[in-house]
C-alpha cells in the first residue's frame, strides 16, 4: 500500500494524512474484494523496517490500526470477513495488539474473504523464524512443503496476484517465498487514490496473463 507519504506531500499535508486517506482505501478495497468474491487479500500495512520512521508516524499508524479494527469489526462480521495477521505482532503496542486480537478472535468462524494484515512483517525474518522452528523440532531433511508450513502464511494459498501501488519496482521484503510464481502488477497510482476500478483493471490484466509455472506454451 505504497504512496501515502507522496499523496500527502503533494497536498502540503503531514504524512499521517496520507495514511488516513490510505485507510479509506483499505475500507473500499476490502468491500470490493467481498463483492468480487476474492478468497484472500493480504495487505502490507507495516514492515519490520518501518520502525525507523519518526515516532509520531509509527504511533499514528498503530493508532490507525486500532481505529480500523474497532470501527470496522461490525462490517467485517456482516460481510463474513475473517481477519488474520502475519508478522511478529507481539511487538505491536498493547492497545493496537489487543484490538487486533479481538478482531481476529471474533471473526475466526467467518467463511468469506480472508483479510490478512502484514504487521511488523518482514519476509526474511519470517523465513529465518521458520528454519529456527524446524531446528527446534529436530527436523533435518527439509522439504518445500515444510518451509511453507512453518511460515506465518501456513495454510494460506500462495498469492496469484501481487499489486504494488505508486510505481516502485521492488518487492521490499514481502512474501518472498510465497510469490515465486505470483503475477506482478505495478501501477503508478498512489495507494490513497487506488479504487475498485483500479483493482478490477489489475484483475483483468491478470486474467490476460498466461501462467505457465515454468512449463512450455
Ligand atoms: C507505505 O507508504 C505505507 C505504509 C508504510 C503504511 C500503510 C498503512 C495504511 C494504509 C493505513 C493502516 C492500514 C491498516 C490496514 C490498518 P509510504 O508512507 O511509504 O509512502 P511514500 O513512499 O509515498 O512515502
Amino acid at each position: 500500500m505504497d504512496g501515502n507519504g507522496r499523496w500527502a506531500k503533494k497536498r502540503g499535508l503531514p504524512r499521517i494524512f496520507g495514511h488516513k486517506a490510505g485507510l479509506g482505501t483499505v475500507r473500499k478495497i476490502v468491500e470490493a474484494c467481498v463483492k468480487l468474491k476474492i478468497e484472500h487479500l493480504t495487505l502490507y500495512a507495516f514492515s519490520t523496517e518501518n520502525w525507523i520512521r519518526p515516532h509520531s508516524e509509527v504511533n499514528g499508524l498503530m493508532n490507525l490500526l486500532k481505529i480500523y479494527v474497532r470501527k470496522e469489526l461490525k462490517d467485517l462480521q456482516k460481510n463474513n470477513v475473517r481477519l488474520s495477521a502475519i508478522g511478529d505482532i507481539s511487538k505491536l503496542p498493547s492497545g493496537a495488539r489487543a484490538e487486533l486480537q479481538k478482531g481476529i478472535n471474533e471473526t475466526s468462524g467467518n467463511t468469506g474473504l480472508g483479510l490478512n494484515l502484514a504487521l511488523n512483517y518482514g519476509s526474511r525474518q519470517e523465513i529465518v523464524r521458520a528454519f529456527n522452528l524446524m531446528a527446534e523440532r529436530g527436523m533435518r531433511k527439509i522439504e518445500e512443503s515444510d518451509i511453507s508450513d512453518f511460515l506465518y502464511t501456513a495454510g494460506m494459498p500462495d498469492p496469484d496476484l501481487l499489486i504494488r501501488t505508486s510505481g516502485e519496482l521492488r518487492i521490499s521484503n514481502f512474501l518472498l517465498w510465497q510469490i515465486a510464481y505470483s503475477e506482478l502488477y505495478i501501477t503508478p497510482v498512489l495507494w490513497p487514490d487506488f479504487s475498485e476500478k483500479h483493482l478490477i483493471e489489475a484483475i483483468a490484466e491478470y486474467q490476460r496473463r498466461d501462467r505457465r509455472f515454468g512449463g512450455a506454451k
